[in-house]
């Protein structure tokens, strides 16, 4: 951990106070659980254990110390990549995922020159927020992402930072 890991208290545009702080084993339940309430397709909990190990970093976000979103981003090489953000279905659209997203811009400021994602072409949400917090989008991965019933493509969107 260095002083940019430190933990820290952001307020939403709806004036909602978070706290922010980095994942820690203890968390796995609560992450996982927002994370199949949040996704189509959740992650497995081996890729949030990642967070704990690696340069992955994830940013746990909690109001009255209750989590409410997070954020995995890491960086390497010059670039970096947000690989998952997401808030919990009932505190969405009161600005914490904007406020997660622009923390993660922060975070690699001065690591990195782009910051890149992948995000499903029927993800409007997900989209809007991106592009509502200055993201373009680069182009499509073709057949990208598992659906119910076949295949969806990826949209690639990127930030200069
Ligand atoms: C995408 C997600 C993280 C947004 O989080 P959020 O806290 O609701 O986002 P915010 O309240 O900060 O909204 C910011 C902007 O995103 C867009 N947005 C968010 N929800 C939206 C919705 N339901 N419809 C249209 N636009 C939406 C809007 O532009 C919004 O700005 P506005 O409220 O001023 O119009 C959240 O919907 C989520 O967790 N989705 C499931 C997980 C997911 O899809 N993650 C992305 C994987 S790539």
């Amino acid at each position: 951990m260095n002083q940019f890991d430190s933990p820290l208290i952001l307020t939403t545009v709806a004036g909602l106070q978070l706290h922010l702080r980095l994942l820690e084993e203890k968390d796995l339940p609560d992450v996982m659980e927002l994370e199949r309430n949040a996704h189509s397709h959740p992650w497995r909990q081996s890729s949030f254990e990642d967070c704990l190990k690696g340069r992955q970093r994830c940013w746990l976000a909690e109001t009255s110390q209750k989590l409410v979103g997070y954020v995995v981003i890491t960086h390497a090489g010059g670039d970096a990549e947000l690989l998952n953000i997401a808030v919990s279905p009932k505190f969405q659209r009161k600005g914490i995922g904007s406020t997660l997203l622009q923390h993660a811009v922060s975070c690699v400021i001065g690591h990195a020159d782009m910051l890149f994602l992948e995000v499903r072409i029927s993800n409007r949400k997900a989209i809007e927020l991106y592009s509502k917090e200055g993201f373009f989008e680069l182009g499509n991965r073709k057949n990208y992402y598992p659906t119910n019933n076949g295949h969806e493509d990826a949209l690639l969107m990127a930030s200069q930072l």
